[in-house]
């Protein structure tokens, strides 16, 4: 039977266990901003490294950066985003809440995605003077019309006497909207320096930051969010054939690299595309918690409108010269783009289980990949007991140096065993009194709850093993 996770069950989950928090909450909470605790950090840590190694260390076609969040303002007007990175909002004029108007528009049975403004407005006030026109968080009907609002975060970074207020578009300076346009402003850097060949890919793991409107989907939807890109550089005739390469190496990872299940993934075409893309298709995976198939990574083909409009706002040529075939040309671009906490919201949606154990007992577990599992060992001395607590902490300090390992010696295995199982930590081990006597410790699978006695000498080599 299909397995049901409310939001809810999985956000209150992740702070209780210490995965992931609401930022700033001692005063009130941010919307659409959170915090990741320890063991949050750890499980994202791994999604981005599996992602890293799988594509750029695993590879030599792919050179990494880490570019700065904060470009040049130039950039966005020359990537579009300044006149075209707009959504359709509509604000509650009584409680302050907004809206997207497609989406309440959808909700009336319209087709509205790819809806121009003026449209939008014309059936948002036929609905109006119906009266079915009402604030999605108050009920009221004091509503504005829908307009144009850019998604982009404004500062006045690097110019603080200047006002925010009676700045105009020029003054401003904004934290990147994508990771992928630091790749852009680095080609000419990498392809300088770096001794790459097209087709290369240049690939990125960094914060974006979106004026998104937020409705309740916890880590899915955030105003600040990291992304993980790699833009594919190409000549334009090889385009559709790495595309569909790019398009399987992408299905593989999930699969293999995440562990997801084939049925819990589909492709999603895209009606609708951004100003630069030319073809895009969307990974979508079958979140439980948001209640069906969502977004989590697209992959665009962008032709050369980003090189392209970089050279022309720049006035530096950013093109490649084919030594083969004597051509000078911009390359084409490809682009896979992935949101890392939409990862990480996938993977604990899938791993999210509630064994029944029969007798009105059951237990939580995260049934992670043990590559991804924040802890992969947990050591428990079974009693309060010095002599336990000794062998085990040997034990434990012996582990440290290869793996992720907690210690816990709380007395109460129960307790202890359901805690590692709820963060998804696929071995544990006991030490008891007999261990004194045979050097011999308890090893539990997390899933099978199967424990077999391991000589202590053998514990490292088995878990490596395993692991
Ligand atoms: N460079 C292309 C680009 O940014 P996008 O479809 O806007 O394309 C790519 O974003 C990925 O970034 C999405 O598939 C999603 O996983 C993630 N993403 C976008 N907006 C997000 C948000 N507000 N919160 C969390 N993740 C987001």
């Amino acid at each position: 039977m299909e397995k049901k996770i409310s939001l809810d069950e999985i956000t209150s989950f992740a702070k209780r266990r210490g995965f992931i928090f609401l930022s700033s909450e001692i005063y009130g909470g941010m919307a659409g901003v959170y915090d990741y605790g320890h063991y949050g950090v750890l499980l994202k840590n791994n999604i981005q490294q599996a992602w890293w190694k799988n594509m750029v260390l695993d590879r030599d076609d792919i050179v990494g950066l880490d570019s700065a969040i904060f470009m040049h303002p130039t950039t966005w007007k020359a990537s579009g985003h300044v006149d075209s990175f707009n959504e359709a909002l509509m604000d509650c004029k009584d409680c302050k809440f907004r809206m997207r108007a497609d989406h309440v528009l959808e909700k009336f049975g319209f087709e509205a995605d790819q809806m121009p403004l003026e449209e939008m407005n014309i059936h948002l006030d036929e609905l109006r003077t119906e009266g079915k026109l009402k604030c999605e968080n108050c009920g009221r009907t004091n509503l504005t019309e829908a307009r144009q609002i850019n998604q982009l975060i404004r500062t006045n970074f690097g110019q603080p006497t200047l006002d925010l207020k009676t700045m105009t578009q020029e003054d401003y300076v904004y934290p990147r909207g994508e990771t992928c346009q630091g790749i852009y402003l680095n080609y000419k850097n990498i392809t300088d320096t770096m001794r790459v060949k097209l087709p290369f890919g240049i690939a990125q793991i960094g914060k974006a930051f979106r004026n998104e409107v937020i409705a309740r989907q916890f880590i899915f939807r955030t105003r600040e969010f990291e992304q993980m890109e790699m833009q594919y550089f190409l000549s334009p005739e090889i385009m559709d054939e790495k595309y569909d390469y790019w398009k399987a190496e992408r299905w593989a990872w999930y699969l293999g690299i995440l562990g997801i299940p084939e049925e819990k993934l589909k492709w999603k075409k895209h009606d609708k595309l951004a100003h630069y893309a030319k073809q895009a298709y969307d990974v979508q995976y079958n979140f439980s918690c948001l209640g069906g198939f969502q977004e989590v990574e697209g992959i665009h083909q962008r032709g050369d409108w980003d090189l392209t409009r970089h050279a022309e706002f720049s006035g530096q040529k950013l093109d490649y010269f084919d030594q083969k075939n004597n051509k000078r040309f911009v390359p084409h671009i490809m682009e896979t783009s992935v949101g890392l906490n939409r990862l990480v919201l996938a993977v604990l949606d899938n791993a999210y289980t509630v064994e029944d154990l029969g007798e009105g007992k059951s237990r939580t577990v995260l049934k992670i990949l043990p590559r991804l599992a924040p802890v992969k060992v947990a050591i428990f001395p079974l009693q309060k007991d010095e002599k336990l607590k000794e062998l085990a902490g040997n034990i434990y300090h012996n582990l440290k140096k290869e793996f992720v390992t907690e210690f816990d010696d709380s007395g109460n295995i129960g307790k202890m065993y359901r805690r590692q199982d709820e963060i998804g930590t696929p071995f544990c081990i006991t030490v008891d009194f007999q261990s004194l006597e045979d050097n011999m410790v308890t090893l539990r699978e997390r899933d099978s709850m199967v424990q077999q006695r391991v000589n202590v000498a053998d514990v490292l080599s088995l878990l490596k093993s395993k692991l």
